[in-house]
């Protein structure tokens, strides 16, 4: 970590004079130096608290490391858009430590942790205690968990939230902190925690400032995300993370060159700290402690998911259109099985759902059967759709046979307004809205699970989308049965509780082989129980914030999250018609590109239609996109051993990503640190440069280290350590063999490419 001292009295030092240059003004306690466990030390130098373990430093903090402050957030906006405002006051200015000791603790490798205490001084005009207790977990004897608490004051206005800063250097850099969508290293950024909708836009323009006119917020901002997870990993190995419970609010600073700070809204708080000897023993460090992603089904890996929304005709003609031109079909998904629920918009409607689980009568008639049938019939599984939320279907023009709404509404099973004493309801856009079912109880969860057996796994699917979970509300009117704390400490952890939920659904079934469940909204841990993250609804666009770029710096940054196994909307997600004279549609060659990318970036293939079905470019739309979108899947069905041989050796033991960030490799380049999405590594062998922008049949790529890169189109072999440009045709994504590497599990991807490398694909 290269400590800006280093430490010159001997171990064991305790009641040593201060060596340390600088002068604590209030700190009473003695230079000491303290066993933490299985070779960690602390010691307290009188200017900071260091940790180390053997001749390693391993974590610097200088004082003031904690501090606190008063004033509430203010938040802003509602049903997942929220935007939000800190507030401070009375931050305290300055610390004193006045004793650093061991105290007795169970669940550490010695039995004892060390607490450092003291006093937040000048917090206003008043003091308050604090302290932190650092141990070495027995069950995680790498890691240094921490615990910081302080005291609340006796003053007109309590204090609100803590600070905790320590030591970084100005060329570390930073990735993590869940689904990041604009930056490579976060350094120099000040990112908050806060789950909600990502926005449309998300600082592409002119369709964020279109979206965020008038007072909305829902174009949100280059740091609004579905999943943002307090933890991080940096190319100096550090890995940090709050634990589960810690589920406040939280902002992490990285903008000073030489500290980082955590802001965390409450006066309580624990996580851990460990090291690796690079960024992947880093990820392997965090995963240990947060989980890794259960195994896939191995039938993902048997082609593509055809999203389709229509009914059993339209998709029963669409299956076999696939399999009649080659098209490899692991399954369909209509998320549409219960019902469409058309949205007034500029134009045209949209096409949103009814949040009522059972099968639409119209689209779906014979639910049970067609889901059978398409099995037996193709080898095709169905996926369907769920959601935290339960619409009112008494309006549903093709009727119902159980209003789910009115059951749980009686039952009190929803999220409650304490203001209205009645369901807390939300709004995703005009005409639709729901309630949200209270995960945190017992009851709602039985008969939840009931729903799950009776009405939706009854029909043999194989899994679903299981979508939102960011809108619970946050504001003190808002009420779940067993929340801890308030609303809003309690938001960002509805999405672990989902995904727990449904994982424990699909073991007490007995599924666990057989289904795909995809989340786009998580937290710190929910990666044990979800096996496929999916990186949200883009833009139809190429953009770099929001559009088809994004996906993969999303995947980037939740690979150094801990979520191994991940993957998107082919053709992305969200249309928007406007009456500024900008419209957001999907032309044919986005959905050609978005496919290729999935081909070789992500463990599954499955497309969206989008939210306007009929202004978008589809891949049935004519022989051109199936075509293009047959052969995207024929080369992700390629790749299937390659990908399983890592998923099982890399990502399932280790946590390791499938697809990694260039840095992951080579932490000290600098070239390498600022790839956010034009390049990256898919498991060890292969380094894939996608195309990601319109029109373009060449790629411009960093090729980072001192290997060999062989292009697999043409056979040629580049150094790396330069840039070079290679064609990239449609069909033709810059991929490149690393090092020369012969596998048998990367044979039937370099047949796929020698016998289509003379195929021309057309868009139309
Ligand atoms: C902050 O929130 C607390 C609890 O909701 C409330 O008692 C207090 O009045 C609020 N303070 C301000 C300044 O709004
Ligand atoms: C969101 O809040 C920030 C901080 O208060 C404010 O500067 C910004 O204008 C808000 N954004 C929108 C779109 O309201
Ligand atoms: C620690 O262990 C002791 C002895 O078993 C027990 O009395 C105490 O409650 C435990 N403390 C905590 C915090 O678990
Ligand atoms: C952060 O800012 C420093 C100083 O301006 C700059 O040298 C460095 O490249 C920046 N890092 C990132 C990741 O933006
Ligand atoms: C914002 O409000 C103005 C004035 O009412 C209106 O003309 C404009 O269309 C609105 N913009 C959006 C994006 O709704
Ligand atoms: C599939 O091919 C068969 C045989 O050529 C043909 O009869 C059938 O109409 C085709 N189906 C579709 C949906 O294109
Ligand atoms: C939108 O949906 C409404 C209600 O389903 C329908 O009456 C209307 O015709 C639709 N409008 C368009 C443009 O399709
Ligand atoms: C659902 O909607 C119907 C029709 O508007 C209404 O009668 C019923 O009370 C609603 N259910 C609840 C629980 O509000
Ligand atoms: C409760 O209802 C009131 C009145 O409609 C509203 O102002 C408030 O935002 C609601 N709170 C929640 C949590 O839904
Ligand atoms: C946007 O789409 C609508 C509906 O297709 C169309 O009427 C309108 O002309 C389009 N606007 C632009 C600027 O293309
Ligand atoms: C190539 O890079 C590796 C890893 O950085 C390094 O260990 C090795 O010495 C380098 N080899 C040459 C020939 O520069
Ligand atoms: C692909 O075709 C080009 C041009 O004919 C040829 O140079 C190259 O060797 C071929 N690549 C493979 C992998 O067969």
């Amino acid at each position: 970590m290269g400590l800006p001292f280093s430490l010159t009295f001997a171990l064991g030092g305790l009641g040593l004079p201060l060596l340390a240059a600088g002068s604590p003004i209030h700190s009473t306690a003695e230079n000491s130096q303290l066993d933490l466990g299985n070779g960690f030390a602390l010691a307290w130098t009188g200017t900071g608290i260091e940790i180390t373990q053997g001749e390693q430093d391993i974590w610097y903090a200088a004082t003031p490391f904690i501090s606190a402050s008063a004033g509430n957030d203010s938040v802003s906006g509602s049903n997942g858009a929220f935007n939000i405002t800190e507030i401070d006051y009375d931050l305290c200015a300055d610390q004193s430590v006045d004793a650093v000791q061991h105290v007795p603790w169970n669940l550490s490798t010695t039995g004892e942790a060390v607490e450092v205490s003291g006093q937040l001084l000048e917090c206003g005009d008043t003091s308050t205690p604090y302290s932190l207790t650092l141990w070495v977990p027995s069950d995680l004897p790498e890691h240094i968990a921490f615990y910081i608490d302080v005291s609340q004051r006796a003053a007109v206005e309590p204090l609100k939230k803590l600070y905790f800063s320590y030591s970084s250097q100005a060329s570390e850099d930073i990735y993590g902190l869940g689904g990041q969508a604009s930056f490579a290293s976060l350094k120099n950024q000040s990112v908050p925690v806060l789950t909600r909708e990502q926005g449309v836009g998300r600082g592409d323009e002119p369709i964020t400032s279109i979206e965020n006119a008038n007072g909305s917020f829902a174009g949100g901002n280059e740091f609004t995300t579905y999943t943002a997870i307090p933890s991080y990993i940096t190319t100096e190995g550090n890995v940090f993370y709050l634990s589960e419970k810690s589920s406040a609010y939280a902002n992490f600073d990285f903008t000073k060159p030489d500290e980082i700070t955590m802001r965390y809204d409450s006066l309580s708080v624990d996580g851990a700290i460990a090291k690796g000897k690079n960024m992947f023993e880093a990820v392997e460090r965090l995963t240990e402690a947060t989980g890794r992603m259960p195994a896939l089904p191995s039938w993902v890996d048997n082609g593509a998911i055809l999203g389709i929304q229509g009914g059993q005709s339209k998709v029963n003609r669409i299956v076999q259109e696939g399999l009649n031109i080659s098209c490899p079909i692991a399954g369909v998904w209509l998320q549409d099985w219960e019902g469409t629920h058309t949205q007034a918009g500029p134009y045209l409607n949209i096409s949103r759902l009814w949040w009522n689980w059972e099968n639409d009568e119209v689209l779906y008639p014979e639910w049970n059967e067609f889901v059978q049938n398409l099995r037996s019939e193709y080898n095709v599984r169905t996926l369907s759709y769920m959601n935290v939320f339960l619409t009112n279907v008494s309006t549903k023009e093709d009727g119902y046979r159980r209003n789910l709404y009115n059951e749980a509404t009686e039952l009190g099973y929803f999220v409650q307004n304490t203001t209205t004493d009645s369901p807390a309801v939300i709004s995703s856009g005009p005409g639709l809205e729901a309630g949200i079912i209270d995960i945190t109880n017992p009851d709602l969860r039985e008969w939840f699970k009931d729903v799950l057996r009776t009405r939706v796994w009854n029909a043999n699917i194989s899994g679903y989308m299981s979508d939102f979970g960011e809108y619970t509300p946050v504001t003190s009117d808002t009420s779940l049965q067993n929340m801890v704390s308030d609303a809003f400490f309690f938001h960002n952890k509805y999405p672990l509780l989902w995904a727990e939920f449904q994982r424990s659904v699909i073991e007490e079934f007995g599924l666990e082989d057989e289904a795909l469940i995809f989340h786009r909204s998580a937290n710190t841990g929910a990666n044990r129980y979800m096996n496929l993250f999916w990186v949200g609804d883009q833009n139809l666009n190429w953009g770099v914030n929001d559009g088809i770029k994004s996906v993969v710096t999303i995947m980037g940054h939740m690979g150094f999250s801990g979520y191994a196994q991940q993957h998107s909307d082919v053709g992305g997600y969200t249309d928007t018609l406007t009456y500024q004279g900008i419209n957001v549609t999907r032309s044919a060659e986005l959905l050609g590109r978005w496919g290729e990318l999935a081909a070789v970036s992500s463990p599954v293939f499955r497309s969206h239609e989008g939210n306007i079905p009929e202004v978008n470019a589809q891949f049935y739309s004519n022989a051109s996109t199936y075509g293009y979108y047959a052969y995207n899947a024929r080369m992700f069905v390629s790749l299937a051993a390659y990908r399983r041989s890592v998923l099982n050796n890399e990502c399932r033991t280790k946590g390791w990503p499938l697809l990694r960030p260039p840095v992951m490799y080579h932490t000290a380049d600098a070239r390498a640190r600022e790839i956010s999405y034009q390049s990256y590594y898919l498991g060890p062998d292969l380094y894939v440069a996608p195309v990601l922008d319109p029109e373009t049949f060449e790629v411009s790529v960093y090729l980072p280290g001192n290997g060999t890169f062989t292009h697999v189109w043409s056979g040629e072999v580049y150094n790396g350590g330069q840039d070079v440009t290679v064609p990239a045709p449609y069909g033709q994504p810059a991929v490149f063999v690393v090092d020369g590497t012969e596998t048998p599990e990367l044979e039937t991807f370099l047949e796929f490419v020698r016998q289509e490398n003379g195929t021309e694909i057309t868009v139309e």
